[in-house]
């Protein structure tokens, strides 16, 4: 129904086992990819093999840990074709002052270093070949700075420079790199309040301007046209998926 545009690809994709990844897994297989997908939940992961089978490769491992990314790339079995960078978490809201260090350690880790490790594992394979894309999840909180707590900003903006610098160094090589930056969407992401001035400063603002919240659906269409050659000429794009948010 969804067309063959991934036919004989493999396509890594992290965070594969909830949310914007599950749906951005099935999508592509939809469209004829064999995926890796790559979550720290195996629970989560034996779900997406009993929906997909023999489709499906997983692996089971932190992004935090270069063993992950190495896991990964052995599970592409030497072609790889595409890498969707979706696995991230949230802070808690904290303003710069109420950071604690566990939590800017975690979720630049994750956000950040994850992305990095996952992207630099893939791109030896994509360089020889001559082609592939790369699709990191940004987020409306890379667009401004009251979309979440200061960790998680400061993760998205990076999100946003690294596919930047990504692109300017790789495009000529046959490489793409591009974000997507959604807004609210329905997946399981844990994000709690944790500083009552984050509630008094984000409250209104949010309230005034937040969109309907998004299914992953949504957000896998996006990432799934930028990981096709329907997108061949587009490298160094951040793409709000956002319902317009980015608008206001
Ligand atoms: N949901 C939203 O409203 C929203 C908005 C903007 C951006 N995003 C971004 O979308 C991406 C996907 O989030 P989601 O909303 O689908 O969340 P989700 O929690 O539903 O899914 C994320 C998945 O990533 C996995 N994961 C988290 N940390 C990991 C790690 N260290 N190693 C391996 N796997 C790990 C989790 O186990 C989970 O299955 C994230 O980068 C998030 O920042 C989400």
């Amino acid at each position: 129904m969804n067309g063959n545009r991934f036919a004989e690809r493999t396509i890594i994709v992290t965070g594969a086992g909830s949310g914007i990844g599950r749906a951005t897994a099935l999508r592509l297989a939809s469209e004829g990819a064999r995926i890796v997908g790559v979550d720290a939940s195996r629970t989560r992961l034996q779900d997406l093999e009993r929906e997909l089978g023999d489709r499906v490769a997983t692996v089971d491992g932190d992004l935090l840990q270069q063993l992950t990314a190495d896991r990964a790339i052995a599970a592409a079995r030497g072609r790889i074709d595409g890498l969707a960078n979706v696995a991230g978490i949230m802070d808690g809201f904290e303003p710069t002052a109420e950071i604690d260090d566990a939590t800017w350690e975690r979720v630049i880790g994750v956000n950040v270093t994850g992305m990095m490790r996952m992207t630099r594992a893939v791109l030896p394979a994509m360089l020889a070949a001559g082609r592939g894309a790369i699709v990191n999840v940004g987020s409306e909180a890379g667009q401004r700075g009251s979309a979440a707590g200061t960790p998680y900003t400061v993760s998205k903006h990076a999100v946003n420079g690294f596919t930047k610098s990504t692109a300017f160094f790789y495009t000529p090589r046959g490489v793409r790199c591009n974000a997507v930056a959604p807004g609210p969407v329905a997946t399981n992401i844990e994000a709690a309040f944790r500083s009552t001035l984050a509630q008094e400063r984000l409250g209104p603002v949010m309230q005034a301007t937040l969109p309907p919240v998004a299914q992953p659906e949504a957000l896998a269409a996006a990432i799934a046209w930028l990981l096709s050659d329907d997108a061949s000429d587009v490298s160094g794009a951040i793409i709000p998926v956002d319902g317009g948010w980015a608008a206001i």
